[in-house]
């Protein structure tokens, strides 16, 4: 390595990060505050409530709530709250977590008959000396807390269960079609940064399963002095790289959000390879906002889609680029 790229990989922290050698810096999407960022193309549909909060003064926190509380109600969304895709033996089992501006975090796993996940993540940050409930644990806060309980198990996702178990063969492909997390990042007037990920996780995964979405770390992180990032994707893969955090970690080394979160998307393709697996068979997407408004995404394979929403440019779906492609 020539000297100089090494003084400029050491500036950058580069090397105590162990990403490797910098990246060619892309072009830097940015944007003004407020700014809110969603997940998918239902992403659109979260944008437009949590931007009716960010518009008028309301707080990132606030927010990006809204926004994962539309998702989670409505029946036919079918990876996240009401109507989630249940795991083998049934069961609707949700996870969520939230984190603001001010290193506060809550997080719920494993959470059964209460749709509004991310709201009971934010309930265990505001009033729990926690930072997560599991289970049974988080069914009973939920209940002293007042949110209302149902049967999360839908007509149409117990037809698709049902069909699922006439052959029982869990192989879960995440992609545009089959998404699994909603993740929204918001910036309000006041530059604070919130974030949110909501999802019933893998179909049919095993009861007890839990994926990247409640670890805060591979699922979300939001450090006020850098930025935030939301990852969906296999959860699997987004724990073992550890996602979210690294993103963040990237970006304050100097990477702009599209090359932090490429690295990262790069780290996963590694591991898949190291241990053999057929990327193909895999999705992992990592979508970043920093605190001065820059944003962007990537994903180990083609389909992933985010919603961008502030002032400027109105509400506006994109297209991550992907480190692999089958094609
Ligand atoms: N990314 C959501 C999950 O793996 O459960």
């Amino acid at each position: 390595m020539k000297r100089r790229e090494f003084i400029k990989m050491q500036g950058q922290g580069l090397l105590g990060l162990g990403l490797g050698m910098a990246w060619p810096l892309g072009a830097v999407a940015e944007s003004t505050k407020p700014i809110v960022l969603s997940t998918w193309d239902y992403g659109l549909r979260t944008n437009d409530v949590a931007w009716r909060l960010l518009s008028e003064g309301g707080s990132a926190l606030d927010a990006v709530l809204a926004g994962a509380e539309l998702a989670e109600m409505d029946p036919d969304n079918a990876y996240v709250g009401l109507g989630g895709f249940p795991d083998r033996d049934g069961i609707v089992t949700l996870d969520a977590s939230v984190m603001d501006h001010g290193y506060n975090m809550g997080m719920v796993a494993g959470l059964e008959q209460v749709p509004r996940a991310s709201a009971l993540a934010r309930a265990v940050m505001e009033h729990t000396p926690h930072t997560l409930l599991v289970g049974d644990g988080a069914l009973q806060f939920a209940k002293e807390q007042g949110f209302e309980t149902m049967n999360l198990l839908t007509p149409a996702s117990e037809k698709a269960w049902k069909r699922w178990l006439e052959t029982s063969r869990y192989q879960p492909g995440v992609n545009v079609e089959n998404h699994d997390t909603m993740g929204l990042l918001g910036m309000d007037s006041q530059g604070r940064l919130a974030g949110v990920c909501t999802t019933s996780g893998m179909a049919y995964k095993m009861h007890g399963r839990v994926g990247d979405t409640p670890i805060i770390g591979s699922g979300l992180y939001v450090d006020p002095e850098v930025g935030a990032v939301a990852a969906t994707g296999h959860g699997e893969e987004i724990v073992r790289a550890g996602g979210s955090l690294l993103v963040v970690e990237g970006m304050r080394s100097g990477l702009d959000p599209e090359e932090a979160c490429r690295q990262v998307a790069q780290r996963v393709l590694k591991q898949l390879r190291h241990r053999g697996k057929d990327p193909a068979l895999y999705q992992a997407c990592f979508m970043a906002l920093t605190k001065n408004g820059q944003y962007g995404a990537c994903a180990l394979q083609p389909g992933f889609t985010y919603a961008v929403q502030d002032a400027g440019q109105g509400n506006r779906l994109r297209q991550a680029p992907h480190v692999w492609s089958k094609l």
